[in-house]
């Protein structure tokens, strides 16, 4: 069974998100894992031509010229990578209310329409995601609305986009861990709840 992080840290060693991605990884020693650092991978973004050619493949079921073909390949290896892999997780600092945008690239550039998505199946079944995130403020990973605290549009991204892609499980944890008095209370906190997670999914 094999575990797949996709990471985005840009604070590097000091980042909060990566205390919390090692607790998680402490406790899956045994399994075998591949980590993507986004820092280090090209995320392709879509333009006119890569759209179009994405269109007519995927939606519209027409073979590509090698030139097209070459527009898609590396959304074509990054998805390959992803159906590779039973557990899925995605580690990332909250930015704006919601993923970073290379995070969210790579979730754009591995959506793709009868690959990782499809109205009438459920593509990414057999597997499960994870997303770790850690923030400023704290808020409810399950009630969203236009009241403050209720902007974790982080749990909201992954919880529409991940089911819509037919995952067996969508989990989301977050936490934070910038103010000294209550840092290590959450830390204890959000580690009870990867706790739960890992004991469920590598039984
Ligand atoms: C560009 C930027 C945007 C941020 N936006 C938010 C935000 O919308 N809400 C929030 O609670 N924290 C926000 N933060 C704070 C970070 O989410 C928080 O400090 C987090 O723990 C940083 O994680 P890291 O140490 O892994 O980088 C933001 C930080 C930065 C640098």
């Amino acid at each position: 069974m094999k575990t797949l992080i996709i990471k985005y840290l840009p604070t590097g060693e000091s980042s909060n998100t990566k205390r919390v991605l090692d607790v998680f990884l402490s406790k899956i020693e045994k399994s075998s894992i591949e980590i993507v650092d986004l820092l280090k991978t090209e995320v392709p973004i879509f333009n006119e031509q890569s759209i179009n050619a994405y269109y007519k493949r995927n939606y519209h079921g027409k073979s590509l010229n090698s030139e097209e073909a070459k527009l898609l390949e590396q959304n074509d290896s990054l998805i390959k990578q992803l159906k590779s892999a039973s557990i899925i997780v995605l580690a990332c600092p909250m930015h704006n209310f919601g993923f970073p945008a290379l995070m969210k690239a790579y979730i754009d550039a591995t959506t793709f329409h009868n690959e990782t998505f499809a109205y009438d199946k459920k593509m990414m079944s057999g597997k499960k995601i994870l997303t770790i995130f850690s923030s400023g403020g704290e808020y409810p990973n399950d009630i969203f609305n236009l009241n403050y605290p209720n902007w974790n549009s982080i749990a909201l991204t992954a919880h529409a986009t991940f089911n819509f892609m037919g995952f067996d499980e969508v989990k989301t944890v977050g936490t934070s861990l910038r103010n000294e008095n209550n840092a290590s209370q959450n830390l204890t906190i959000i580690s009870n709840e990867i706790d739960n997670v890992v004991n469920n999914w590598y039984k």
